[in-house]
């Protein structure tokens, strides 16, 4: 019986959380998943009581959990970084989810600001390593506020987590288009680049069927944007990994549809899905914010958890209820779109 523990979130969290739990229970009865969903209570409402984003009691509570399902944090209550830090990235490092896998696709129906842009041209998968790089340490400051200040942010690079990450993204590409493409800044970062390069080297080794290859991350960005097709699995490091998986959500129509997974991949603590997308404090409260990112999430979820079958069904109904709504030209109501999703699955 896979837990799933349900954490709504901040600002449209709690929206989008419901219409991907309205899916979840659908299948959990059409399919008989047998889902155990437990709803917990983290974010600003939280912190402001407690003075903790995540306790490390409540860590190890989740850590119980086979999977976690997340809406989304921020408020305008609570400085920025603390709940974002404090939570997520706290959770992505302690439970050691190495890989953030970020879908990047164009729906039928969906619009891309990249005039001409076609379904078939824009389908691949963002692979980011989740724990290091210059996401590890809150560096240091010396002379903070005078003229003299210097700020020294160190980014860690280990041969473990790139390889994990490398692995992955092969395995991946191996179940994809067979294509697997660096993306890095080697000519600057010499040494964490030697790590990247050696690790996708050696692996590659045992991928003869994987054509890789190799883009700068600046030159990421606009290959991105002028010939997305290029692209199947993208590896690449935390930092890089954050920057273009924004740029490819908004390639890909925005980021009503951005899903992603923070998996952990040695089985020691549970995997992670949460939409792309912040906790928009200025349209919560609304019933408009899109909740396809979320569901697509749950769908994610549900593969993760074993669940293809029903993981496939998840994500075809979204991509027909994006249709309806393209071709009807609906304005986004959460919930009619929820009710959308669900009359696809029947
Ligand atoms: C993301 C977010 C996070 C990140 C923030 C909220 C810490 O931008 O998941 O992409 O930088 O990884
Ligand atoms: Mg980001």
């Amino acid at each position: 019986m896979p837990r799933i523990a349900v954490i709504p979130g901040d600002g449209i969290g709690p929206e989008v959380t419901t219409e991907a739990v309205r899916v979840l229970e659908h299948l959990d009865r059409r399919d008989g998943l047998a889902l155990d969903l437990t709803e917990e209570t983290f974010g600003a409402t939280h912190y402001l009581a407690t003075g903790e984003a995540l306790s490390d009691e409540s860590l190890d509570r989740l850590r119980g959990a086979d999977a976690l399902l997340f809406g989304a944090m921020g408020d305008p209550r609570v400085a920025p970084g603390i709940l974002e830090r404090g939570f997520i990235l706290k959770l992505r490092m302690s439970f050691r989810q190495s890989v953030n896998v970020r879908p990047i696709r164009l729906y039928p129906g969906a619009t891309s600001p990249i005039a001409g842009l076609t379904p078939d041209r824009c389908d691949l998968v963002v692979v980011r390593e989740n724990t290091e790089g210059m996401y590890t340490a809150d560096g240091t400051m010396t002379a903070e506020g005078t003229p003299y200040a210097v700020a020294v942010h160190a980014a860690v690079t280990t041969a473990a987590a790139t390889h994990a990450c490398v692995r992955y993204a092969f395995e991946l590409a191996m179940r994809r288009r067979r294509r697997l493409t660096l993306c890095h800044k080697t000519n600057v970062i010499v040494q964490a680049g030697l790590v990247w390069s050696r690790a996708v080297e050696e692996i590659g080794e045992e991928f003869p069927e994987v054509e890789v290859d190799y883009v700068h991350a600046d030159a990421m960005t606009l290959h991105l944007v002028q010939r997305p097709e290029r692209f199947d699995v993208v590896v690449t490091d935390n930092l890089f990994g954050d920057i273009i998986s924004d740029l490819g959500a908004a390639v890909s129509g925005g980021l009503g549809t951005a899903a992603s997974g923070n998996l952990n991949l040695d089985g020691s603590a549970p995997s992670f899905f949460e939409a792309i997308h912040g906790s928009a404090p200025d349209i919560a409260g609304q019933g408009i914010a899109n909740p396809a990112a979320a569901i697509l999430s749950a769908g994610m979820m549900l593969d993760h958890l074993g669940f293809e079958a029903s993981a496939r069904s998840c994500q075809e109904a979204v991509a027909a209820a994006i249709e309806v709504f393209a071709a009807d030209g609906r304005p986004m109501v959460t919930a009619a779109f929820g009710d959308e999703v669900l009359a696809h699955l029947a």
